[in-house]
Protein backbone atom coordinates (compact mmCIF):
# COMPACT_ATOMS: atom_id res chain seq x y z
CA UNK A 1 0.00 0.00 0.00
CA UNK A 2 1.36 3.41 -1.08
CA UNK A 3 1.78 6.04 2.12
CA UNK A 4 -0.60 8.34 0.52
CA UNK A 5 -3.36 5.47 0.12
CA UNK A 6 -2.61 4.61 3.45
CA UNK A 7 -2.75 7.86 4.54
CA UNK A 8 -6.50 7.91 2.76
CA UNK A 9 -7.40 4.95 4.24
CA UNK A 10 -6.72 6.46 7.93
CA UNK A 11 -8.61 9.66 6.63
CA UNK A 12 -11.52 7.09 5.81
CA UNK A 13 -11.33 5.04 9.01
CA UNK A 14 -11.26 8.25 11.28
CA UNK A 15 -14.16 9.99 9.51
CA UNK A 16 -16.11 6.95 9.49
CA UNK A 17 -15.65 6.93 13.22
CA UNK A 18 -16.33 10.75 13.72
CA UNK A 19 -19.54 9.63 11.53
CA UNK A 20 -21.05 6.78 14.14
CA UNK A 21 -19.33 4.40 11.77
CA UNK A 22 -22.09 1.47 11.03
CA UNK A 23 -20.86 -1.39 12.67
CA UNK A 24 -22.60 -4.97 11.23
CA UNK A 25 -23.03 -8.65 12.37
CA UNK A 26 -21.06 -9.30 9.21
CA UNK A 27 -17.74 -11.38 10.01
CA UNK A 28 -16.07 -10.71 7.04
CA UNK A 29 -16.84 -7.28 7.00
CA UNK A 30 -14.12 -4.11 8.75
CA UNK A 31 -16.93 -3.33 11.78
CA UNK A 32 -18.17 -6.96 11.86
CA UNK A 33 -18.19 -8.64 15.40
CA UNK A 34 -14.57 -9.46 15.92
CA UNK A 35 -13.63 -5.70 15.10
CA UNK A 36 -16.38 -3.80 17.41
CA UNK A 37 -13.92 -3.70 20.33
CA UNK A 38 -11.36 -1.58 17.92
CA UNK A 39 -13.60 0.41 16.77
CA UNK A 40 -14.26 2.87 19.33
CA UNK A 41 -12.63 3.02 22.89
CA UNK A 42 -15.92 2.71 24.72
CA UNK A 43 -16.39 -0.69 23.21
CA UNK A 44 -13.10 -2.25 24.53
CA UNK A 45 -15.48 -5.00 26.60
CA UNK A 46 -16.92 -6.35 23.03
CA UNK A 47 -13.10 -7.73 22.78
CA UNK A 48 -11.69 -7.84 26.48
CA UNK A 49 -14.70 -8.76 28.25
CA UNK A 50 -15.10 -11.76 30.67
CA UNK A 51 -18.90 -11.95 30.74
CA UNK A 52 -20.11 -11.77 27.48
CA UNK A 53 -23.12 -12.31 25.97
CA UNK A 54 -24.81 -14.33 24.55
CA UNK A 55 -24.00 -17.71 25.64
CA UNK A 56 -25.36 -21.21 24.69
CA UNK A 57 -27.64 -21.85 28.04
CA UNK A 58 -26.30 -25.89 28.88
CA UNK A 59 -28.70 -27.58 30.90
CA UNK A 60 -26.46 -29.45 32.75
CA UNK A 61 -25.23 -25.82 34.26
CA UNK A 62 -28.52 -24.91 35.48
CA UNK A 63 -28.78 -24.49 39.19
CA UNK A 64 -32.44 -24.03 41.01
CA UNK A 65 -33.00 -21.02 43.32
CA UNK A 66 -36.23 -20.90 44.84
CA UNK A 67 -35.49 -17.45 45.78
CA UNK A 68 -36.19 -15.80 42.25
CA UNK A 69 -39.81 -14.37 41.21
CA UNK A 70 -41.64 -14.85 38.56
CA UNK A 71 -40.87 -11.25 35.94
CA UNK A 72 -44.08 -8.94 36.23
CA UNK A 73 -44.43 -6.94 32.97
CA UNK A 74 -46.96 -4.16 33.26
CA UNK A 75 -49.79 -5.45 31.07
CA UNK A 76 -50.21 -2.24 29.26
CA UNK A 77 -50.55 -0.37 25.73
CA UNK A 78 -47.36 0.96 25.18
CA UNK A 79 -46.40 3.97 22.98
CA UNK A 80 -44.00 2.55 20.53
CA UNK A 81 -41.80 3.34 17.72
CA UNK A 82 -40.58 0.60 15.36
CA UNK A 83 -37.06 1.77 13.56
CA UNK A 84 -34.38 -0.01 11.39
CA UNK A 85 -31.21 0.99 12.40
CA UNK A 86 -29.28 -0.26 10.08
CA UNK A 87 -28.08 -3.42 12.12
CA UNK A 88 -31.80 -4.36 13.27
CA UNK A 89 -35.25 -4.17 13.58
CA UNK A 90 -35.85 -2.07 16.91
CA UNK A 91 -39.19 -1.36 19.07
CA UNK A 92 -38.50 2.06 21.07
CA UNK A 93 -40.65 2.14 24.00
CA UNK A 94 -41.90 5.79 25.11
CA UNK A 95 -43.81 7.52 27.38
CA UNK A 96 -46.27 10.14 27.72
CA UNK A 97 -48.97 11.95 30.08
CA UNK A 98 -51.71 9.30 28.42
CA UNK A 99 -49.20 6.31 28.85
CA UNK A 100 -47.02 5.86 31.36
CA UNK A 101 -43.63 3.65 31.37
CA UNK A 102 -43.50 0.49 30.91
CA UNK A 103 -42.20 -1.43 34.24
CA UNK A 104 -40.52 -4.62 34.55
CA UNK A 105 -40.65 -6.11 38.31
CA UNK A 106 -40.09 -9.11 40.51
CA UNK A 107 -37.71 -11.84 38.56
CA UNK A 108 -34.03 -11.62 40.10
CA UNK A 109 -34.48 -7.93 40.31
CA UNK A 110 -33.59 -7.69 44.32
CA UNK A 111 -36.67 -5.59 44.27
CA UNK A 112 -35.69 -2.69 41.63
CA UNK A 113 -37.57 -1.64 39.04
CA UNK A 114 -36.76 -1.72 35.13
CA UNK A 115 -38.28 0.54 32.70
CA UNK A 116 -38.54 -0.98 29.12
CA UNK A 117 -36.62 0.60 26.48
CA UNK A 118 -36.67 -0.73 23.66
CA UNK A 119 -36.97 -4.47 21.91
CA UNK A 120 -34.16 -5.87 20.18
CA UNK A 121 -35.05 -7.81 16.94
CA UNK A 122 -32.15 -10.82 16.02
CA UNK A 123 -33.20 -12.78 13.04
CA UNK A 124 -31.78 -15.37 10.71
CA UNK A 125 -31.79 -16.19 6.76
CA UNK A 126 -32.79 -19.12 4.59
CA UNK A 127 -31.48 -21.88 6.57
CA UNK A 128 -29.24 -19.78 8.59
CA UNK A 129 -31.53 -19.38 12.36
CA UNK A 130 -30.65 -15.88 14.05
CA UNK A 131 -31.33 -16.35 17.96
CA UNK A 132 -28.17 -14.63 19.66
CA UNK A 133 -28.56 -17.39 22.78
CA UNK A 134 -28.77 -20.89 21.97
CA UNK A 135 -30.17 -23.56 23.70
CA UNK A 136 -27.60 -26.87 24.37
CA UNK A 137 -26.14 -25.94 21.08
CA UNK A 138 -29.63 -24.88 19.08
CA UNK A 139 -30.26 -21.58 17.73
CA UNK A 140 -33.55 -20.62 17.18
CA UNK A 141 -35.49 -18.58 14.16
CA UNK A 142 -35.56 -15.66 16.25
CA UNK A 143 -34.68 -14.02 19.37
CA UNK A 144 -36.66 -11.08 20.89
CA UNK A 145 -34.81 -8.70 23.68
CA UNK A 146 -36.80 -6.60 26.08
CA UNK A 147 -33.76 -4.20 27.24
CA UNK A 148 -34.99 -2.08 30.08
CA UNK A 149 -33.14 0.38 32.61
CA UNK A 150 -32.75 0.25 36.43
CA UNK A 151 -35.15 3.78 36.90
CA UNK A 152 -34.51 3.64 40.61
CA UNK A 153 -31.02 3.85 40.28
CA UNK A 154 -30.61 5.92 36.85
CA UNK A 155 -32.29 8.40 34.66
CA UNK A 156 -31.70 7.06 31.48
CA UNK A 157 -30.84 3.65 29.15
CA UNK A 158 -27.29 5.14 27.85
CA UNK A 159 -26.48 5.82 31.46
CA UNK A 160 -27.44 2.76 33.27
CA UNK A 161 -25.63 0.61 30.79
CA UNK A 162 -22.51 1.64 31.64
CA UNK A 163 -23.61 1.37 35.65
CA UNK A 164 -24.01 -1.90 37.97
CA UNK A 165 -26.90 -3.74 37.96
CA UNK A 166 -27.97 -0.95 35.38
CA UNK A 167 -30.07 -3.11 32.61
CA UNK A 168 -32.44 -5.73 32.50
CA UNK A 169 -33.00 -8.40 29.37
CA UNK A 170 -35.56 -10.50 28.62
CA UNK A 171 -34.99 -13.15 26.08
CA UNK A 172 -37.77 -14.58 23.96
CA UNK A 173 -36.78 -17.53 21.82
CA UNK A 174 -38.66 -17.65 18.60
CA UNK A 175 -39.63 -21.04 16.97
CA UNK A 176 -41.37 -21.79 13.33
CA UNK A 177 -44.69 -22.51 14.19
CA UNK A 178 -48.15 -23.22 12.22
CA UNK A 179 -49.22 -19.50 13.36
CA UNK A 180 -47.58 -16.75 14.37
CA UNK A 181 -48.28 -14.57 18.10
CA UNK A 182 -50.29 -11.76 17.44
CA UNK A 183 -48.18 -9.45 18.81
CA UNK A 184 -45.20 -10.67 16.69
CA UNK A 185 -47.94 -10.31 13.86
CA UNK A 186 -48.22 -6.95 14.47
CA UNK A 187 -44.68 -6.24 14.11
CA UNK A 188 -44.21 -8.64 11.12
CA UNK A 189 -47.07 -6.43 9.20
CA UNK A 190 -45.41 -3.40 10.07
CA UNK A 191 -41.94 -4.43 8.63
CA UNK A 192 -42.72 -3.38 5.40
CA UNK A 193 -42.85 0.41 6.66
CA UNK A 194 -39.38 0.03 7.59
CA UNK A 195 -37.61 -1.80 5.00
CA UNK A 196 -34.54 0.61 4.81
CA UNK A 197 -32.03 1.88 7.34
CA UNK A 198 -33.47 4.75 9.59
CA UNK A 199 -37.09 4.76 8.05
CA UNK A 200 -39.71 4.42 11.39
CA UNK A 201 -43.14 3.65 11.65
CA UNK A 202 -45.28 4.55 15.22
CA UNK A 203 -46.77 1.25 16.86
CA UNK A 204 -50.41 2.92 18.17
CA UNK A 205 -51.31 -1.15 19.29
CA UNK A 206 -48.63 -2.89 20.97
CA UNK A 207 -48.42 -4.45 24.24
CA UNK A 208 -45.20 -6.06 25.29
CA UNK A 209 -46.35 -8.42 28.02
CA UNK A 210 -48.17 -10.45 25.10
CA UNK A 211 -44.91 -11.07 23.58
CA UNK A 212 -44.20 -13.25 26.75
CA UNK A 213 -45.13 -16.88 26.36
CA UNK A 214 -47.62 -18.48 28.83
CA UNK A 215 -44.75 -20.13 30.97
CA UNK A 216 -43.25 -18.18 34.51
CA UNK A 217 -40.32 -20.71 33.76
CA UNK A 218 -36.85 -18.92 33.14
CA UNK A 219 -33.08 -19.02 33.37
CA UNK A 220 -31.32 -16.24 34.55
CA UNK A 221 -27.32 -15.16 34.28
CA UNK A 222 -25.17 -11.91 34.37
CA UNK A 223 -23.73 -10.97 30.69
CA UNK A 224 -23.72 -7.77 28.72
CA UNK A 225 -25.40 -6.00 25.87
CA UNK A 226 -24.73 -8.29 22.75
CA UNK A 227 -24.35 -4.88 20.87
CA UNK A 228 -21.33 -2.16 20.97
CA UNK A 229 -19.90 -1.55 23.76
CA UNK A 230 -20.90 -4.55 24.79
CA UNK A 231 -21.63 -3.46 28.82
CA UNK A 232 -21.32 -5.96 31.33
CA UNK A 233 -24.21 -4.92 33.32
CA UNK A 234 -27.15 -6.88 31.59
CA UNK A 235 -28.92 -9.47 33.99
CA UNK A 236 -30.54 -11.32 31.13
CA UNK A 237 -33.55 -13.51 31.81
CA UNK A 238 -34.35 -16.48 28.93
CA UNK A 239 -38.03 -17.26 29.38
CA UNK A 240 -38.25 -21.54 29.35
CA UNK A 241 -40.49 -21.34 26.18
CA UNK A 242 -40.46 -20.27 22.42
CA UNK A 243 -43.32 -18.42 21.11
CA UNK A 244 -44.17 -18.74 17.05
CA UNK A 245 -43.43 -17.48 13.51
CA UNK A 246 -45.13 -18.75 10.68
CA UNK A 247 -43.05 -19.80 7.93
CA UNK A 248 -44.27 -17.06 5.49
CA UNK A 249 -44.02 -14.71 8.39
CA UNK A 250 -40.52 -15.32 9.14
CA UNK A 251 -39.90 -14.32 5.41
CA UNK A 252 -40.97 -10.81 5.89
CA UNK A 253 -38.30 -9.98 8.29
CA UNK A 254 -35.73 -11.32 6.03
CA UNK A 255 -36.43 -8.51 3.34
CA UNK A 256 -35.40 -6.37 5.23
CA UNK A 257 -32.45 -3.71 4.21
CA UNK A 258 -28.99 -2.24 5.59
CA UNK A 259 -29.21 0.59 2.94
CA UNK A 260 -30.82 4.03 3.53
CA UNK A 261 -34.00 4.47 1.06
CA UNK A 262 -32.12 6.81 -1.34
CA UNK A 263 -28.78 4.74 -1.87
CA UNK A 264 -30.66 1.14 -2.24
CA UNK A 265 -28.71 -2.17 -2.12
CA UNK A 266 -29.71 -5.73 -1.42
CA UNK A 267 -27.54 -6.49 1.49
CA UNK A 268 -30.07 -7.63 4.50
CA UNK A 269 -30.19 -7.19 7.77
CA UNK A 270 -30.12 -10.80 8.84
CA UNK A 271 -28.71 -12.90 9.65
CA UNK A 272 -27.85 -10.58 12.74
CA UNK A 273 -26.63 -12.55 15.63
CA UNK A 274 -23.65 -11.78 17.75
CA UNK A 275 -21.26 -15.36 18.26
CA UNK A 276 -22.00 -16.86 21.71
CA UNK A 277 -19.24 -16.17 24.15
CA UNK A 278 -17.46 -18.38 27.00
CA UNK A 279 -19.57 -18.80 29.80
CA UNK A 280 -16.71 -19.03 32.19
CA UNK A 281 -17.60 -19.86 35.60
CA UNK A 282 -21.09 -17.86 35.64
CA UNK A 283 -24.08 -19.09 37.64
CA UNK A 284 -27.24 -19.87 36.02
CA UNK A 285 -30.22 -19.72 38.02
CA UNK A 286 -33.73 -21.05 37.21
CA UNK A 287 -36.69 -21.28 38.77
CA UNK A 288 -37.45 -23.83 36.94
CA UNK A 289 -38.57 -26.93 39.58
CA UNK A 290 -39.23 -30.67 38.33
CA UNK A 291 -40.16 -31.71 41.53
CA UNK A 292 -42.64 -29.09 42.04
CA UNK A 293 -44.30 -29.60 38.80
CA UNK A 294 -44.78 -33.59 39.40
CA UNK A 295 -46.66 -33.20 42.59
CA UNK A 296 -50.00 -33.78 42.32
CA UNK A 297 -51.15 -30.63 43.81
CA UNK A 298 -50.39 -29.48 40.41
CA UNK A 299 -53.60 -29.39 39.12
CA UNK A 300 -52.99 -27.22 36.18
CA UNK A 301 -51.95 -28.08 32.60
CA UNK A 302 -48.60 -27.12 31.97
CA UNK A 303 -46.95 -25.97 28.78
CA UNK A 304 -44.40 -28.75 27.58
CA UNK A 305 -41.04 -28.53 29.43
CA UNK A 306 -38.40 -26.86 26.86
CA UNK A 307 -35.81 -27.87 28.40
CA UNK A 308 -34.70 -29.31 31.49
CA UNK A 309 -32.47 -28.57 34.79
CA UNK A 310 -30.27 -31.18 35.70
CA UNK A 311 -27.04 -30.21 37.74
CA UNK A 312 -28.38 -30.20 41.26
CA UNK A 313 -26.50 -31.44 44.32
CA UNK A 314 -28.19 -33.46 46.97
CA UNK A 315 -27.51 -31.06 50.08
CA UNK A 316 -29.33 -27.22 49.23
CA UNK A 317 -27.50 -25.67 52.11
CA UNK A 318 -24.50 -26.28 49.78
CA UNK A 319 -26.27 -24.56 47.01
CA UNK A 320 -27.47 -21.68 48.91
CA UNK A 321 -24.14 -21.04 50.70
CA UNK A 322 -22.67 -21.06 46.86
CA UNK A 323 -25.54 -18.68 45.25
CA UNK A 324 -24.90 -16.67 48.16
CA UNK A 325 -20.94 -16.73 47.83
CA UNK A 326 -21.58 -15.71 44.15
CA UNK A 327 -23.62 -13.12 44.42
CA UNK A 328 -20.78 -11.53 46.56
CA UNK A 329 -18.45 -12.17 43.29
CA UNK A 330 -16.20 -14.38 44.53
CA UNK A 331 -17.20 -17.47 42.88
CA UNK A 332 -14.73 -16.78 40.18
CA UNK A 333 -14.21 -20.69 39.51
CA UNK A 334 -16.47 -22.13 41.69
CA UNK A 335 -16.45 -25.80 39.40
CA UNK A 336 -13.39 -26.08 41.09
CA UNK A 337 -13.31 -24.53 44.32
CA UNK A 338 -16.89 -24.84 45.94
CA UNK A 339 -17.49 -28.09 47.92
CA UNK A 340 -20.59 -29.09 46.00
CA UNK A 341 -20.14 -31.62 43.43
CA UNK A 342 -22.64 -30.80 40.46
CA UNK A 343 -23.85 -33.94 39.61
CA UNK A 344 -25.69 -34.55 36.37
CA UNK A 345 -28.57 -35.95 38.03
CA UNK A 346 -31.32 -37.05 35.82
CA UNK A 347 -33.74 -38.52 38.41
CA UNK A 348 -35.80 -35.36 38.74
CA UNK A 349 -36.71 -36.94 42.20
CA UNK A 350 -33.46 -35.49 43.59
CA UNK A 351 -34.06 -31.54 42.67
CA UNK A 352 -34.06 -30.17 46.50
CA UNK A 353 -36.40 -27.57 47.50
CA UNK A 354 -33.83 -25.27 48.76
CA UNK A 355 -36.61 -23.31 50.94
CA UNK A 356 -36.35 -25.72 53.43
CA UNK A 357 -33.34 -24.39 54.87
C1 LIG B 1 -43.74 2.58 35.87
O1 LIG B 1 -42.94 3.26 36.83
C2 LIG B 1 -43.02 4.68 36.79
C3 LIG B 1 -42.11 5.21 37.86
O2 LIG B 1 -40.78 4.86 37.59
C4 LIG B 1 -44.44 5.14 36.99
O3 LIG B 1 -44.52 6.55 36.81
C5 LIG B 1 -45.35 4.47 35.97
O4 LIG B 1 -46.69 4.82 36.20
C6 LIG B 1 -45.20 2.95 36.06
N1 LIG B 1 -46.02 2.32 35.03
C7 LIG B 1 -47.12 1.62 35.30
C8 LIG B 1 -47.84 1.05 34.16
O5 LIG B 1 -47.52 1.44 36.44
C1 LIG C 1 -33.21 -23.80 12.88
O1 LIG C 1 -34.51 -23.75 13.40
C2 LIG C 1 -35.36 -24.77 12.87
C3 LIG C 1 -36.75 -24.50 13.40
O2 LIG C 1 -36.75 -24.58 14.80
C4 LIG C 1 -34.83 -26.13 13.27
O3 LIG C 1 -35.64 -27.14 12.72
C5 LIG C 1 -33.40 -26.28 12.79
O4 LIG C 1 -32.85 -27.47 13.29
C6 LIG C 1 -32.55 -25.12 13.25
N1 LIG C 1 -31.25 -25.19 12.63
C7 LIG C 1 -30.13 -25.21 13.34
C8 LIG C 1 -28.88 -25.28 12.54
O5 LIG C 1 -30.09 -25.15 14.57
C1 LIG D 1 -28.38 10.38 30.91
O1 LIG D 1 -28.15 10.66 32.29
C2 LIG D 1 -26.87 11.19 32.54
C3 LIG D 1 -26.70 11.26 34.05
O2 LIG D 1 -27.88 11.70 34.69
C4 LIG D 1 -26.74 12.56 31.86
O3 LIG D 1 -25.48 13.11 32.11
C5 LIG D 1 -26.94 12.35 30.37
O4 LIG D 1 -26.92 13.60 29.70
C6 LIG D 1 -28.26 11.66 30.08
N1 LIG D 1 -28.30 11.29 28.67
C7 LIG D 1 -29.36 11.46 27.92
C8 LIG D 1 -29.26 11.00 26.52
O5 LIG D 1 -30.41 11.98 28.34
Amino acid sequence: MSPASFGLLLYLIATCLADDYQWTYDEEAFGGPSFWGLLNKDWVMCKSGRLQSPIDIRPEYLLFDPNIKPVHLDRINAMAEFVNTGQMPRVRIGNNHKKPAVNMTGGPFNGYRYRLQRIDIHMGKGDVNGSEHTINGKRFPMELQLLAYNSDLYTNFSSASKSPHGIAGISILVDIGSETTEELLKLTIATSSIMYRKQRQILTEIEPWKLLPYTRDYVTYEGSMTSPGCEETVLWIIINQPIHIAKEHYFEWEKLLKSPVNQPQDETLAPNFRQTHPFHARLLRTNINHKRKQTAECKMPLPKMFYKTRGITEDGEEIRKAVNHHKRRHARHHNEELPFDVHSLDSLDSVQELSKF
